[in-house]
């Protein structure tokens, strides 16, 4: 953000819900950037933040999740957008699963080696294991834990979780994934039955619900 402004974009921005910093929002806005997003903002605002970001009729969207995108898409392209770029998992796979005539490229950063092995394993697997001890102010050690999806976010939580001293199980739906969680050390079965004795479920699927 602070990169674009000086460098004279008209800037605006939003969030998602329950995961803005307050603190950080005032600071941008004080840069000049118009700030749509509050850390209590529910999915209504969400949407309405959305929309106000968009009605500037972007050249170019940097999203994270595909709700800039596929707003985009609902509303009408304008005529000079560029293309984008898309930072998630989750949001990479709505774009490449939602029909659409985009017509312009959006570059998935997710897609970047250094992007998957950085922070989808090493960053995410720190913040979560690290954030769900202090949160909890459980002892890892013996702890029954499953982890949902072993892509590289459930890799870096489960190998961790184990590390630690819990016992892993984990479920993931790809047999190559669910071969490489048996080869680490970790037990492998369905949803239900890792679920079923775990005290700790961890899911990192990308995906709402899951059986698999
Ligand atoms: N900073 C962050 O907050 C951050 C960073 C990276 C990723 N993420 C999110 O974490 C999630 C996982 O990311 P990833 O890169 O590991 O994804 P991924 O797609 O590489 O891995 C997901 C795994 O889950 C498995 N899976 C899918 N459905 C399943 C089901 N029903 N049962 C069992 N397994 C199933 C898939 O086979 C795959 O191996 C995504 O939602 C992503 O957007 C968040």
């Amino acid at each position: 953000m602070t990169l674009l402004v000086r460098a004279g974009v008209d800037v605006r921005l939003t969030g998602s819900p329950g995961t803005t910093h307050d603190d950080v929002a005032e600071a941008l806005a004080e840069l000049y950037v118009a700030v749509f997003t509050r850390r209590g903002d529910g999915e209504a605002e969400h949407a309405e933040n959305i929309r106000r970001v968009l009605d500037v009729e972007p050249d170019f969207a940097p999203d994270n999740s595909g709700d800039l995108t596929i707003e985009l898409l609902n509303r009408g392209v304008p005529a000079t957008y560029l293309g984008g770029t898309e930072e998630t998992t989750t949001g990479g796979l709505r774009l490449r699963e939602t029909p659409h005539e985009l017509g312009r490229p959006v570059f998935v950063i997710n897609d970047s080696r250094l992007k998957l092995l950085v922070e989808n394993e090493f960053g995410v697997d720190q913040s979560v294991v690290q954030g769900f001890l202090n949160a909890t102010n459980l002892m890892a050690p013996g702890v029954r834990a499953a982890v949902l999806g072993y892509g590289p976010c459930g890799k870096g939580v489960a190998d961790t979780l184990s590390r630690l001293g819990a016992r892993v199980s984990v479920c993931d739906i790809d047999p190559m994934r669910a071969l490489e969680a048996i080869l680490n050390g970790h037990r492998v079965s369905t949803t239900a039955e890792v679920v079923a004795d775990a005290q700790l479920v961890f899911t990192a699927t990308g995906r709402p619900g899951g059986a698999g």
